[in-house]
């Protein structure tokens, strides 16, 4: 579960989020919706726990994850998976090499089983070769 309550968020001196009470239930889906710089992104920065707050809290599962100025709980520690709005890329790098990238330190046998497990999975196994380069700019 999700909970925010009061939640402020000032980015370069400007109030981007204020006074922003949200609770998300286990299994609940939600949408979240406005106009180009009203503040989506930096909300999901947040529960990240990418950003801190300004004002307020979230709450993880019932476990104090931010509050005011401090992100108590790494964003590594609470399991939530972000798909960036623009892709997060090596553009020096194949597709398959961002792929390995990600998997860190995994052997390399295991690292290239589930590369290619995930490449097909998204159905992109015939772009394993392309270099990024030419659509990171898009
Ligand atoms: N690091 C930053 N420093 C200062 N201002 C920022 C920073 N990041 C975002 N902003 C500003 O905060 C506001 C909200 O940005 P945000 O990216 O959260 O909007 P958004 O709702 O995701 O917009 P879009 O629909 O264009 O993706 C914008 O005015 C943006 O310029
Ligand atoms: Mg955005």
């Amino acid at each position: 579960m999700i909970e925010c309550t009061g939640l402020g968020v000032a980015l370069g001196g400007r109030a981007i989020l204020s006074n922003l009470e949200l609770t998300v239930a286990d299994g609940e889906r939600i949408v979240v919706m406005g106009r180009s710089g009203a503040g989506k992104t930096t909300l999901l920065r947040v529960l990240a726990g990418l950003v801190a707050p300004s004002e307020g809290s979230v709450r993880l599962d019932g476990k104090l994850a931010s509050t005011a100025g401090n992100i108590r709980m790494e964003p590594s520690r609470r399991d939530i998976g972000f798909v960036f709005q623009a892709g997060a890329l090596w553009p020096h790098m194949t597709v398959a090499q961002n792929v390995l990238y990600g998997l860190g330190d995994l052997p390399r046998p295991e690292a290239r089983r589930r590369m290619t497990e995930a490449l097909e999975a998204c159905k992109v196994a015939d772009l394993a070769l392309r270099c990024t380069s030419s659509w990171t700019n898009r």
